[in-house]
């Protein structure tokens, strides 16, 4: 068995182990070989022989940690055949994906486990939420109309460049928030037959100030007679008079549609604004998972309160061992180097660290997990004032 780079020549083969392991279906069609997926070269395979046996990949993304964006290795399509599980496979890809990443100056990884196991193993940890929640269509209509300067249109694809700026732009505000850059976009917005999606921009003037992205899901428990669900996958706004008119425009599905699913910030706007009520299903979360790459690069890329700090620290990590090592951390003005040495007074594991980074937990809740040890009071304190964010979420999915 090898680990390489994906070949043009491999694609369908690797779609054909995505779908075999993810969807319902077993086959797909020959002449889809899913060429707006991941670029071919952030893409391994195994082989043995002329037969791929798994396919993993890394998308060039961005992730905002502490006010800046920092480099990331969006992990997916991580699948072996089913006929090769439990072999090491899924290890060495992972092991592989981890050195491309590094090379590709993806400093940090985050991905959205569907088994937790194998990447806590290879370092990755719990780093924060994905919320979902439902509010009745109806209920949208009834949100105070938005200024007669906001006309929305069809999404065309001459537009991907400004929504790609504006969608970019919004989520690199919000802690964790992705930063897809153009193909992934692309991927999502631009027509597809086969993806009954309807992505409406909002225009004030010559600008585009707005972006929904929503698809008709198949209707579930609380949708009454309805013949359909409405799911928004993206929806970004300039301002809070662009965000209504985005969403009384999907108020007008609630004829077909009971309900509609979206991806919730921690205060959501529409909390505010909609009637709050027990007859809806309540949010339900996704965690997804980070770890840090190259930790050096990692912690110099992401934000820092201005405070002035030294901690020593060991951290341990048996999967990447340019990361394995006492390091000696100085905070000084927002920014943070990292040199080698250091007595290691603070240990820690790679993935504690790496949730600690992201701010989902905060060095104290580390240390009651056992995973954060040597640091008494003080320098408990010292480091979860440091490491301190608002709690990061993201709205994306990928
Ligand atoms: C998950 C998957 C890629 C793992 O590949 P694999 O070749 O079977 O994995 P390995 O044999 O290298 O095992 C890797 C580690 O994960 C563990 N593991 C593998 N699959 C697991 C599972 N489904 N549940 C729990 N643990 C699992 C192994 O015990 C091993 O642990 P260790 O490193 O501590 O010894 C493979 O099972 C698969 O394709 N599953 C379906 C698709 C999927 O769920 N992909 C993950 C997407 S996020």
């Amino acid at each position: 068995m090898d680990v390489r780079l994906l070949r043009p020549d491999e694609a369908h083969a690797a779609l054909q182990l995505r779908v075999a392991a993810f969807t319902s279906a077993m086959h797909v069609d020959p002449d889809d070989v899913a060429d707006d997926y991941v670029p071919d070269d952030h893409r391994l395979v195994a082989v043995e022989g002329d037969r791929v046996v798994g396919h993993a990949a890394a998308w060039p993304f961005g992730q905002s940690f502490g006010g800046r964006v920092v480099p990331m290795g969006g992990v997916g399509g991580v699948a072996v055949a089913p006929d090769r599980r439990g072999r090491g496979i899924g290890s060495a890809l992972l092991a592989s994906l981890l050195e491309l990443m590094a090379d590709r100056g993806l400093v940090v990884s985050s991905l959205y486990p569907s088994t937790s196991a194998p990447y806590r193993s290879w370092g990755w940890e719990v780093a924060g939420e994905h919320v979902r929640r439902r509010v009745r269509t109806r209920d949208l209509l009834d949100l105070p109309a938005a200024g007669d300067d906001v006309v929305l249109d069809a999404f065309e694809p001459d537009d991907l460049d400004e929504v790609v700026a504006l969608h970019d732009g919004i989520t690199a505000t919000e802690p964790g928030g992705l930063v897809g850059g153009r193909r992934w976009h692309a991927r999502a917005l631009l027509p597809d037959p086969d993806e009954p999606e309807m992505p409406i921009v909002a225009r004030r003037g010559d600008a585009i100030v707005g972006l929904s992205l929503a698809t008709k899901t198949s209707a579930e428990p609380g949708d009454g007679h309805s013949a359909y669900g409405l799911r928004v996958l993206r929806l970004v706004a300039i301002d809070h008079q662009v965000e209504r008119a985005l969403w009384r425009n999907l108020g007008h599905h609630y004829s077909v549609a009971e309900t509609t699913t979206f991806n919730s910030r921690p205060a959501e706007p529409l909390l505010f604004q909609l009637p709050l009520g027990l007859h809806l299903p309540p949010p339900t979360s996704q965690h997804w998972m980070t770890r840090l790459v190259d930790v050096p690069a990692a912690l110099a890329a992401r934000g820092w309160p201005p405070l002035s700090a030294r901690v020593e620290l060991a951290i341990t990590d048996r999967r990447v061992p340019a990361n394995d090592g006492a390091v000696v951390l100085e905070a000084d003005d927002g920014e943070v180097a990292v040199t080698p040495g250091g007595s290691g007074s603070v240990a820690l594991d790679i993935g504690a660290l790496s949730t600690i980074y992201t701010g989902f937990a905060s060095p104290s809740a580390m240390a009651r997990t056992g995973r954060l040890t040597g640091a008494d009071a003080d320098e408990l304190a010292l480091l979860d004032h440091l490491f301190a964010v608002p709690a990061p979420f993201l709205r994306d999915y990928f």
